[in-house]
């Protein structure tokens, strides 16, 4: 068996209750669950006004939760000691590092006038960390979940991903765009969530079809977003966009990036490419979609994997072998489309494939990933799944 088996969402919840009875001797009275996600098409144009097609993964951060009669929140955690944070002072970025997460989270709901009660709570994960499914906005949408069950309040689910995305930005250091938290806070069972990144509106796209199976690959390769690259490639694309002189990159076109290619310079024009590319890659991808048509994605997720690769620079030669092995396991082994997904520099890919072929599909991956580089890959087969929600 290559495929990675799930601890059930429902598990995941006990567990939770236990570990904050064990740690607390509290009874959880609120249990918040928010999903990392994957993403088919559209990366790193989420912050240039572009379209991204990700979808909520059934991966899940879980928080169980009680309220004390204090003035602290007290987090547990699996992989680390628990921590105190003062709910009467306006959160700061600190250490341990996770906690700015919670920190980041807690401050946009302080800064939206709610006083926080104090809580015991206890943190459990199946999301797994670093591997750019978006660990860190599952646990920022579901802190934000479970803030809205202890305030008794409910924030409009736009309103949640960007007080995420701010968490993200002001405390956890990464300029990110609206993708993770937007996928994570709106996710649906058999949906894609097709984000049109310039007007920030959500579209859920039917993806039901039980003859397709999406396998995530994790190559186990660390990704850091926080390092700098990330923010680098943000700062390339604003300053292409400022040479080219549009206002959004939605107003530029494949010509205004030829002919602005010397002024561009490199690697700004071909980071340019990718941009205006990789839009108009999703844009294909969203309507073949619509019009039932998977076997069109094979080509344009080749196309946007090599783009990541050649003109945006964020992929890593693991990921590139394991989309490389995908690619020659080929259409007559089931697989119909792959390519790196989230972040980059490591992390993981996406393959979509025929479902009855994903077991042999998976192994094949598997083996000749490990057999080249000595790393036992994560592989698992994800389905559209239900956004940031209370369990109770
Ligand atoms: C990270 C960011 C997202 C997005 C992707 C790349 O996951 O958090 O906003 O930019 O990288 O598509």
């Amino acid at each position: 068996m290559s495929l990675q088996l799930n601890t059930p969402l429902a598990d995941l919840a006990t567990d939770a209750a236990t570990l904050l009875r064990e740690n607390f001797e509290s009874e959880a009275t609120v249990t918040a669950a928010a999903p990392g996600r994957v993403n088919l098409i559209g990366e790193h144009i989420d912050y240039c006004d572009g379209f991204v097609l990700p979808f909520a993964i059934d991966r899940y951060v879980v928080i169980a939760a009680s309220s004390n009669d204090s003035r602290e929140g007290r987090i547990g955690t699996t992989f680390d000691k628990p921590v105190t944070l003062d709910l009467d002072k306006k959160k700061e970025p600190g250490q341990p590092k996770w906690a700015n997460y919670i920190r980041g989270v807690i401050r946009g709901f302080q800064d939206r006038g709610h006083q926080i009660p104090g809580f015991d709570a206890f943190i459990v994960s199946s999301v797994p960390l670093g591997a750019g499914l978006s660990s860190s906005a599952a646990l920022e949408c579901a802190m934000a979940t479970l803030l809205e069950g202890l305030l008794d309040t409910v924030l409009e689910t736009r309103e949640k991903g960007l007080l995420c995305q701010k968490a993200e930005h002001d405390f956890a250091n990464v300029p990110c765009g609206i993708m993770d938290q937007f996928a994570s806070a709106f996710g649906q069972a058999n949906r894609l969530v097709l984000i049109d990144c310039k007007t920030g509106e959500p579209e859920l796209v039917p993806f039901e079809d039980p003859d397709l199976t999406v396998l995530v690959s994790n190559t186990k390769v660390n990704h850091e977003l926080s390092d700098g690259s990330y923010a680098e490639r943000r700062k390339n694309t604003e300053d292409g966009l400022a040479i080219i002189g549009k206002k959004s990159w939605r107003d530029v076109s494949m010509a205004d990036v030829e002919s602005a290619w010397d002024d561009l310079d490199d690697p700004i024009n071909r980071r340019a490419r990718h941009v205006v590319s990789e839009i108009e890659r999703t844009i294909s991808a969203a309507k073949a979609l619509e019009a039932n048509e998977f076997e069109a994605l094979g080509p344009l997720m080749a196309a946007s994997h090599a783009s990541l690769r050649h003109d945006f620079e964020v992929s890593c030669k693991e990921l590139d072998l394991m989309v490389e092995i995908a690619h020659k396991i080929g259409r007559d082994g089931g697989v119909i489309g792959a390519r790196m997904t989230g972040g980059g520099f490591g992390g993981s890919t996406v393959t979509l494939c025929e479902s009855g072929k994903a077991e042999a599909i998976a192994a094949k991956l598997a083996t000749d990933y490990e057999a080249a580089t000595g790393i036992k890959p994560d592989i698992f087969a994800s389905r559209p799944s239900k956004g940031s929600h209370l369990i109770k």
